[in-house]
């Protein structure tokens, strides 16, 4: 059962049509007979998931964020999996490759100058004196933290639980974020969205930044208390951020975020399933399940991601 994007289902039908004809693929709402729905791909899961789909064995997100699911009203034999798709993992690569660039290089300063005709350099400092701090150090954040050493950025990173990773000065937890913070020029989000990273990107992490540092959000729109960034903008503690997720999305005409000098935002393009390489992942780890082996990107029920 495949409940997303319509036009991008009949792609996803297809693959499967050639590759595994033996599993029948239904785009909702045509749901088939829902007791023989023993897997849903899904982007929001529907009402009342596990009365209409009595024998689900496996909720498979269509993205990499698994927020939009309560896992707590999961029964136990229900599983739920992330996907992993590397054409995923390479937007996420690209987007905050181009979005520390453009920070690193002053880009929302310059796209202001150039509204106002005003033509001035500002002083500028190679990349391996710059350093970039990754917050969510999964598959993702790994992707990330390697392009941006090839690029000679000087990458810290953080997350709940300790990392070891070359190159990397990894920190872990509560005690470690102070430390971790205190050194970062770019601040990059890509944590899961759980209870404990709510509101994570808010006054007080932003006063642990160096003075002037920059901010990439490509996690959540929950992450991120949108006026104490505003604040923090203004007051000079945050000099400019790259924002690709807000807690309501699309955000009102009237949203602050549209046109404010020092945001440059886009919507919610961070990182896209593709149909090929996630159609392939999705497969795979059906295939894993039939054959009895353990899935890929299974949500932990403590943790949340
Ligand atoms: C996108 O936000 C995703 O979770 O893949």
């Amino acid at each position: 059962m495949y409940k997303s994007d319509p036009a991008r289902g009949a792609a996803w039908r297809k693959r499967f049509a050639e590759e595994a004809a033996d599993i029948p693929f239904h785009i909702w709402p045509d749901v088939g007979d829902p007791a023989a729905v023993e897997y849903l791909v899904a982007w929001q899961p529907p009402d009342d998931l596990f009365q209409r789909f009595p024998n689900l064995r496996i909720v498979f997100s269509i993205g990499a964020g698994v927020d939009q699911f309560s896992l707590e009203e999961f029964p136990p034999a229900v599983k739920l999996a992330r996907m992993l798709d590397p054409g995923i993992t390479q937007g996420m690569v690209e987007y905050v490759t181009m979005a520390t660039l453009a920070l690193h290089r002053d880009l929302p300063a310059y796209l202001c100058a150039q509204r106002e005709r005003r033509w001035r350099a500002l002083p500028s400092k190679p990349a391996h004196e710059r350093t970039v701090g990754i917050m969510g150090l999964g598959n993702l954040g790994r992707a990330v933290t390697a392009q941006l050493r090839g690029l000679g950025f000087a990458v810290r990173g953080w997350s709940r639980s300790a990392h070891e990773i070359e190159g990397v000065r990894c920190y872990a937890g509560h005690v470690g974020l102070q430390k971790f913070l205190a050194g970062c020029d770019i601040l990059v989000c890509m944590l899961p969205l759980t209870a404990a990273t709510t509101g994570i990107l808010c006054s007080k992490t932003f006063a642990l930044l160096p003075p002037g540092a920059t901010l990439v959000a490509a996690g959540r729109g929950g992450h991120l208390v949108e006026e104490e960034l505003l604040s923090a903008l203004a007051d000079g503690q945050l000099a400019a951020a790259v924002i690709d997720v807000l807690s309501d999305e699309p955000p009102p005409p009237t949203h602050p975020f549209w046109d404010h000098p020092q945001i440059m935002l886009t919507p919610h393009i961070a990182a896209t399933t593709q149909v090929d390489t996630g159609c392939s992942a999705l497969l795979d780890n059906i295939r894993r399940h039939q054959s009895g082996q353990p899935i890929l990107g299974e949500v932990n029920r403590l943790s949340g991601y």
